[in-house]
């Protein structure tokens, strides 16, 4: 069942093509992901993470194909969240008094999620495990992205076990980022940073830049999602200092939501303004509500502005709005313009609602927004041209 990566590291996790959802609804994964799992043979045995919980059992059965479970000598944890610690419950019932290293924070999750009292070994940055030719170095990762999060080098091989960073939702038969189609991989690697890391994104830079100054060798990089940066390792590390780095494209998503259709009149009248005043902007529409919510967040971080339309229903904006209103403020998002706009009949407060939220967001506003009464005649949809046109100025 493994996958041998090195002569004493090997592949054990699980590739999983059907995952669609992830975090319940709240991440998309169009391409699947994969739970990887490391097996280290040196002197000693070491497991760095295991699986998902539903494939708990497959996980220790196929395990037991590779190893005799009672060689195992150590188990490490680097992240206490389910996707990672998932097999941890079926595994030690096999190998009680394992010792699991881990940082204290892990122990507070990991025995938060499972009530059991394993042999948790707590460790800090620097603190080191002898394993025979090779050393395994802890560093304490907080926040990239739980506070019980932390990276682990192996000495020897040259390879840094990086957990959630770095990773991917991407499920893929290969192993390595040289042998998968690399546009696809950025994707999956941009849409995961957007998604779950961006939040944390001055951390993510003083992590790097502390890893980077320990001169480490590094031959590869195994997140604990998807492939393994294998040829380049370096790239996907350059690729995070610049996304952590208050990222953007020459890009402006115009998300809106709409009922009968005026308020997405108004969309595509302001996205042929900024097109008409500056060629070289990419400008994409949305529909909230029919558009996945994971890539619209990615698209966001993408972008250096946004502008975010909606009716007025009840006083307010439409739901598909409020959703992705909270998760680009949860992205923590700095340095993006925005204004909204949207239709109404009666009252109209959407535009003054959503001006409000993008600014709470961290968006700076570059004007107070464009309201139409009903729906946008020829006259109105000019004003809206020469808006966008006006907004594409301010960029
Ligand atoms: Fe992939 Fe934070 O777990």
């Amino acid at each position: 069942m493994g996958k041998r990566i090195t002569d004493k590291v090997t592949w054990v996790g699980k590739v999983d093509w059907e995952l669609k959802k992830f975090h319940g609804d709240e991440f998309s994964t169009h391409r699947g992901s994969s739970y990887n799992s490391y097996l280290i043979r040196d002197k000693k045995t070491v497991l760095i993470d295991t699986v998902w919980l539903p494939y708990d059992k497959e996980f220790v059965n196929k395990l037991k194909k590779e190893i005799d479970l009672r060689e195992i000598d150590y188990i490490v944890a680097n992240h206490g969240e389910v996707d990672h610690s998932g097999a941890l419950s079926a595994l030690m019932r096999e190998i009680p008094g394992t010792p699991i290293y881990c940082t204290a924070n892990a122990v507070k999750s990991l025995r938060g999620q499972y009530h059991e009292d394993w042999n948790f070994v707590t460790v800090k940055t620097g603190d080191t495990l002898e394993i025979g030719d090779s050393t395994l170095t802890f560093i304490e990762a907080p926040m990239l992205h739980w506070p019980d999060t932390m990276f682990t080098y192996m000495s020897g091989e040259n390879i840094l076990f990086s957990n959630d960073g770095f990773g991917q939702h991407y499920a893929s038969e290969s192993l390595y980022n040289d042998t998968v189609d690399a546009g696809e991989l950025m994707a999956e690697a941009i849409k995961y940073y957007a998604n779950i890391l961006s939040p944390f994104s001055p951390m993510v830079t003083r992590k790097i830049k502390e890893i980077l100054g320990m001169n480490l060798p590094l031959a590869m990089i195994c997140p604990s999602h998807g492939v393994i940066w294998k040829e380049n390792p370096a790239q996907i590390v350059e690729k995070y200092l610049e996304w952590a780095a208050d990222y953007q494209e020459n890009q402006v998503s115009i998300v809106y939501d709409t009922m009968w259709n005026a308020t997405r009149k108004m969309a595509e009248a302001i996205a042929d303004g900024i097109r008409e005043a500056d060629p070289s902007v990419t400008v994409k529409l949305f529909s909230a509500s029919k558009t996945d919510k994971t890539d619209i967040v990615t698209e966001v971080f993408r972008s250096r502005a946004v502008l975010m339309g909606s009716p007025t229903v009840n006083n307010g904006y439409l739901y598909a709005i409020a959703g992705i209103l909270e998760l680009i403020r949860g992205a923590k998002l700095k340095k993006k313009k925005a204004a909204a706009f949207g239709s109404y009949g009666w009252s109209g407060e959407a535009v003054k609602l959503m001006n409000e939220e993008l600014t709470k967001a961290g968006f700076e506003l570059v004007d107070d927004g464009f309201r139409t009464t009903w729906a946008p005649d020829n006259e109105a949809l000019e004003k809206l041209r020469e808006y966008g046109s006006a907004f594409a100025a301010k960029l």
